[in-house]
């Protein structure tokens, strides 16, 4: 017996075999529109395919990233609803990553905050402008874990550590979806969607949709752990990954989906494929056929095909030949109509669309307040020499650079966002100062010097009282299908900075970018450096909040900054090597070296600075945990500037001796404490057993009895530790 409701059971049992295959089925909105498919609607080649008229009006679900206009959507369902015999409604899913009118920073940007705040207020803000829209599922959180910025996917997810994918994780499916089950039928959620299982931020030299070659143990350590925390949490649905694991393809991979997506995560609801990669198992030859294909995404448990057209072609030539049965698709189709069962869309398909709602919601007030407090969260200073927070007792300001004026702040993964929306930079100064005189210069391409431009923008910086030089990447630089080999600012933006600096010592970078970069040689020369990412509709703002002081810089790096490009993989967590060489330096022989370059990153995990300036002092750190207890370890933080300041707290932890090699260091907690100039105050974290457990050599997950050092500091560098014991009981001695 299946774990349907009634209505689900009833459907199922009135349901044709063609009926229930169309829910199987995904296509581009575009297919319903009088307009027909735009450009903007597809990820995938599939303009050729046409859909026959009694496959149109059965299908499950549309993909619909061109529109935002209610009444078209409700024209969609409307004529949908019209034309399917049992009176199913479509679902509506589109790829809304980081805002669908509001834009909130990307994704790896949200994640520096070192707090879900941001991403909580992002994900509800997003889920009440697209249901208000029509949409009823986002593709998004991604959660790919990567260590490799030459991957241009690495904007859109947590970056490097687990711990804050756990913590992204809660936040995305909490703000989309809500507290619990229920909020799913408001008319300002989304159901969430998990992706891309598992293993995605592992592609070979960061080249998108490569291969993968990661181990059972890097999977269960650091790749799962934040699709758990999602699963967990109640998501909705997962999302394939284009990618394989143990060289099966994970769309048709049984271990992976069935085994331990579905067995061990528990995870029950809609399994969907990524855009067409049924069809790429067959790509990466491991099925002969298409219908082979189908087979064996049936067989790992995939609900729905997207804009595959697999499905539809195969489903009933499986089911004659018995390769699947009807309890199999029985099972599809009903998970599929249990969400959308839980989005009440069966009592009302129309729920919450009105253009009134989304002429009150897109880009109001509130919501764009949420997107600058996210932004301002966001960046990251990376150094200061003392030139930020800058006074606005300013007459001229020069914002020079690619990234200064008329472009889009927004990032690749905007689709639904309309740039002309958003602050640029030049726009975020004059707010901040409307007395001040703006100079606005570009200064060169983003790939190409001119003379002209370059000699204009050293005039402007040359009159200026303070420079704002907005470098960086173009917008379409990162994201999906975008990875390089290059992680520097191009040569002209270099000769750009050198001559402004020279020009005008008070100049501070604001990079503008989707993925760690280069930042070596702008670093031995720039003043200041704030890291902005892609900021979204209110980034100008958010950056003169920053730059003058009303708000301090609070964010720390969630991914590690290399030296350079030959460095990467990069990430603070690395194993314990027997080679490892601390210093880091070339000069070490026989250790773990480069001849050339230090083995640690330019800017380290963790890394960010802010307006003042704190000290750590007396760690405190019991001798011993009782296994099933806990303990308290503390130190205290003090304010050593004359300006009140936010300091992130960090707590590390490592296993000194393990089963398998263990991480050099591993985030486990974090706090943010205000102080005013001169407060103390002693911070306390709690560490449980849960806390020490690993996967062990037959991936049993517990935690071994012995030493642990604890580490408490201001970023992934911190040196200082003491070290307790894990014990199994206590010794008969101290049992009195
Ligand atoms: C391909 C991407 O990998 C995935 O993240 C996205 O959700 C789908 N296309 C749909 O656009």
């Amino acid at each position: 017996m299946n774990s349907f409701s009634p209505r689900v059971n009833t459907l199922l049992k009135e349901m044709t075999l063609n009926e229930k295959i169309g829910q199987t089925f995904q296509i581009v909105a575009g297919f319903y529109h009088e307009e027909g498919i735009k450009i903007e609607d597809l990820t995938g080649p599939i303009t050729d395919e046409t859909v026959a008229e009694d496959v149109l009006w059965n299908i499950g679900s549309i993909i619909d990233n061109a529109s935002c206009d209610p009444e078209r959507n409700r024209r969609v369902q409307e004529t949908f609803l019209e034309h399917n015999r049992l009176g199913i409604p479509l679902l509506f899913m589109a790829d809304i990553i980081h805002g669908y009118k509001t834009c909130f920073p990307i994704p790896l940007a949200m994640t520096c905050a070192f707090d879900p705040e941001p991403v909580l207020e992002y994900a509800r803000t997003a889920a009440a402008e697209a249901r208000a829209a029509g949409i009823h599922v986002t593709f998004s959180p991604m959660l790919d874990l990567s260590r490799d910025c030459r991957w241009g996917r690495v904007m859109e997810g947590p970056g490097e550590d687990p711990f804050l994918g756990e913590m992204a994780a809660r936040a995305y499916v909490e703000g989309y979806q809500g507290a619990n089950e229920d909020e799913l039928k408001r008319q300002d959620r989304l159901a969430a969607t998990l992706k891309h299982f598992a293993g995605y931020g592992f592609v070979m030299g960061g080249r998108d949709y490569d291969e993968t070659d990661i181990t059972e143990h890097t999977l269960r350590e650091y790749v799962l752990r934040a699709f758990k925390a999602g699963v967990d949490a109640g998501a909705e649905l997962v999302m394939s990954s284009f990618t394989t694991f143990e060289g099966v393809p994970a769309n048709g991979n049984k271990k992976l989906m069935q085994d331990i997506l579905r067995g061990e995560l528990g995870f029950k609801g809609v399994l969907i494929s990524d855009c067409g990669s049924i069809n790429r198992i067959q790509g990466y030859h491991v099925a002969a056929s298409g219908k082979e294909a189908s087979r064996m995404a049936v067989d790992a448990g995939c609900d729905i095909d997207m804009m595959g057209f697999r499905y539809i072609n195969d489903i009933k030539t499986l089911l004659a030949e018995k390769k699947m049965t009807m309890e199999q698709l029985d099972e599809m189709v009903g998970r599929i109509l249990t969400l959308k069962e839980k989005l009440g869309l069966f009592e009302d398909p129309f729920k919450g669309i009105s253009k009134e709602r989304t002429d009150a919601l897109y880009l109001c007030e509130d919501h764009r307040a949420k997107a600058r407090r996210a932004a301002q969260k966001s960046m990251v200073l990376l150094q200061n020499n003392g030139l930020l927070p800058f006074s606005k007792d300013v007459k001229t300001v020069a914002v020079i650079g690619p990234n200064g004026g008329d472009i889009n702040i927004n990032g690749n993964w905007s689709s639904h966002c309309d740039c002309k929306d958003s602050v640029k930079v030049y726009e975020g100064v004059q707010n901040a100062i409307p007395g001040a005189n703006v100079l606005l210069e570009r200064g060169c391409e983003f790939t190409a010097r001119d003379e002209a431009l370059l000699h204009r923008a050293v005039e402007a910086a040359k009159q200026a009282d303070l420079v704002l030089l907005a470098l960086g990447e173009k917008d379409c630089w990162s994201g999906e299908a975008c990875s390089t080999t290059n992680i520097a600012l191009t040569p002209c933006q270099m000769e750009l900075a050198r001559a402004v600096v020279k020009a005008n010592p008070k100049t501070v970078a604001l990079l503008i970018n989707g993925r760690p970069m280069d930042l070596t040689e702008l670093s031995g020369f720039a003043p200041a450096i704030l890291e902005c990412w892609f900021p979204g509709t209110e980034g100008g703002n958010a950056i003169a909040d920053l730059v003058f002081g009303d708000v301090e810089p609070t964010g720390r790096l969630a991914m590690s900054f290399p030296y350079c490009v030959g460095q990467v993989p990069t990430y603070y967590n690395r194993s314990q090597v027997s080679h490892y060489n601390p210093s880091g330096s070339p000069n070490v022989w026989f250790q773990l070296r480069y001849s050339n370059c230090s083995i640690h990153p330019r800017f380290a995990f963790g890394h960010g600075l802010g307006y003042t300036k704190f000290s750590y002092k007396g760690l405190t750190v019991p001798a011993a945990m009782i296994r099933g207890g806990e303990i308290t370890v503390s130190c205290t933080v003090a304010n050593e500037g004359d300006r009140p300041g936010t300091e992130t707290v960090q707590l590390y932890l490592r296993d000194e001796f393990a089963q398998v090699i263990r991480p050099l260091k591993e985030l486990k907690g974090v706090q943010k404490v205000t102080l005013q100039p001169g407060e103390e105050r002693l911070v306390s974290f709690t560490i449980t057993e849960e806390m020490l457990k690993y996967h062990h050599r037959d991936f049993s997950f517990c935690a071994d009895a012995g030493a642990f050092q604890v580490f408490i500091g201001h970023d992934s560098t911190v040196e200082e530790y003491k070290v307790f014991e894990l014990k199994d009981e206590y010794p008969a001695a101290e049992r009195q």
